[in-house]
């Protein structure tokens, strides 16, 4: 049953919002608990779509899995299977994460080529480039990858940063013999978490944060305990809700180091924002203005992420600003829906230029990914009268009790089931 997000907009909002566990931690380490023999618990893992999914191919594998709220408990002591089916695999494309770790514990590892998604082709050649340099057969049969082989540590050189190749490199890694070095890794926050949840399985790993890993594998490993870091997308999210539609927020539960391109170019728009211990806080009073070009980049440069949501707030305000998405391919289909709403932004290619409007207006709008959809919100909150926002599958894959929050804040808020 369709549903729909209607938000009554052109309202500030004031108060603090709490910002649930991060989804691209939560998910490369539900796929590293398969690692050890025993049952790991991981805290702060918002009950999420991708999560859900991610519980699913656990299970499937063999895997216990109990889930109370925000915490997972999952026992790998019982895992019996190496295979994800096509089904399971569609329902996430970055369930191709489960590789290394499939690999590492079980010898084997047969899973389906993530399908493209809403940003672009979505390539697994530096997955799988890793995974053979440490001695996986990988064998591609008509869109079924079939993986095999013990795995020995060595030297891997990442062409170019990827997050989910470091990360499935990294639990390989963690499984083969001997000594494993990833040069030019990525260095998001994520891969942090990820080498802390890997440490408390009895896992040897260091560096992460840092262009250079190093995983002693081989270790005997063991269920671990862990709570996952704060979501700084969400976070963003929010920091750009408050940011468009004016007032005075605080947001907890994140780092804000993590989030210290976007702070600043909000900052440079016009709001102000202040930091106390782990809570930021940000004051947005009338239109915003312009800021210097904004070109995405692996961290610490400004997150992809964050780009549609940042794009939104700009839209109202009196500035120019250049966004130029150097990550993916095809990272703007939130512009035509934005348009809808009075929004003046050109695209070429992988540049965006966002001419500030003096009032956006509200606007049946339909979201195309996750990130887009979340700049649909940040525009809805800003514009003026109600806008009705589909396409929640999308949302829901990444914000867990947005609407609650939101009307949290004081905004006009509510989710309708839509009528066929
Ligand atoms: C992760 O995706 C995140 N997803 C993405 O978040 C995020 O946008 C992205 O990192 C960049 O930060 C998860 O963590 C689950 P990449 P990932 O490998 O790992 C190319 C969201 O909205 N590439 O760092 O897939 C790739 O096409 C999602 O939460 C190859 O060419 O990103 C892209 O252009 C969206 N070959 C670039 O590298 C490969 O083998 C960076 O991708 C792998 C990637």
């Amino acid at each position: 049953m369709k549903s729909a997000i209607l938000i009554k907009g052109g309202r500030p909002l004031a108060g603090t919002v709490k910002v649930h566990g991060a989804k691209n931690s939560a998910l490369p380490i539900l796929a590293a608990a398969l690692l050890a023999p025993g049952k790991s618990v991981i805290r702060n893992c918002p009950p999420l779509s991708d999560v859900n999914a991610s519980l699913d191919i656990l299970r499937h594998l063999g895997c216990t899995v109990e889930q109370d709220g925000d915490v997972i408990a999952v026992d790998a002591s019982t895992l019996s299977r190496w295979d994800i089916p096509d089904g399971l695999m569609r329902e996430m494309r970055s369930s191709v994460i489960f590789l290394g770790a499939v690999l590492g514990r079980t010898g084997q590892a047969e899973l389906s080529f993530p399908g493209g998604c809403e940003l672009g082709p979505r390539p697994i050649d530096l997955h799988l480039a890793a995974i053979r340099a440490l001695g996986g057969v990988v064998r591609e049969d008509g869109g079924r990858l079939r993986c095999a082989g013990g795995l020995t540590g060595r030297e891997i050189i990442f062409t170019r940063p990827s997050v989910g190749a470091t990360e499935n490199a990294m639990l390989a890694a963690v499984a083969a013999s001997g000594t494993t070095i990833l040069c030019n890794a990525a260095r998001e926050p994520e891969i942090v978490d990820l080498q802390n949840f890997l440490r408390t399985l009895g896992a040897s790993v260091r560096g992460a944060g840092t262009s250079m890993v190093v995983i002693e594998g081989g270790k005997p490993l063991h269920g671990g305990e862990y709570t996952v870091m704060g979501d700084r997308i969400v976070a963003a999210t929010y920091l750009a809700a408050a940011a468009a539609a004016g007032g005075e927020i605080a947001v907890s539960g994140v780092t804000p180091g993590h989030l210290a391109t976007v702070c600043a170019v909000l900052a440079e728009a016009g709001c102000v924002l202040r930091q106390e211990g782990d809570v930021i806080h940000l004051a947005s009073q009338g239109p915003l203005g312009g800021a210097k070009p904004v070109h995405t980049a692996p961290y610490p440069g400004f997150p992809t992420d964050a780009q549609p949501p940042l794009m939104a707030a700009l839209a109202r305000g009196t500035g120019i600003t250049l966004f130029v998405e150097h990550i993916f391919d095809s990272r703007y289909r939130h512009v035509d829906e934005l348009s809808r709403m009075g929004a003046d932004i050109r695209v070429e290619s992988r540049v965006a230029v966002v001419c500030g409007v003096p009032r956006l207006h509200g606007a049946a709008v339909e979201a195309a990914d996750l990130r887009g959809g979340a700049a649909l919100v940040v525009a809805a909150l800003a514009a003026e009268g109600e806008s009705r926002i589909t396409g929640l599958k999308h949302l829901d894959r990444g914000y867990w009790n947005l609407e609650e929050s939101l009307r949290g804040l004081g905004a006009e808020v509510v989710r309708r089931r839509l009528d066929s």
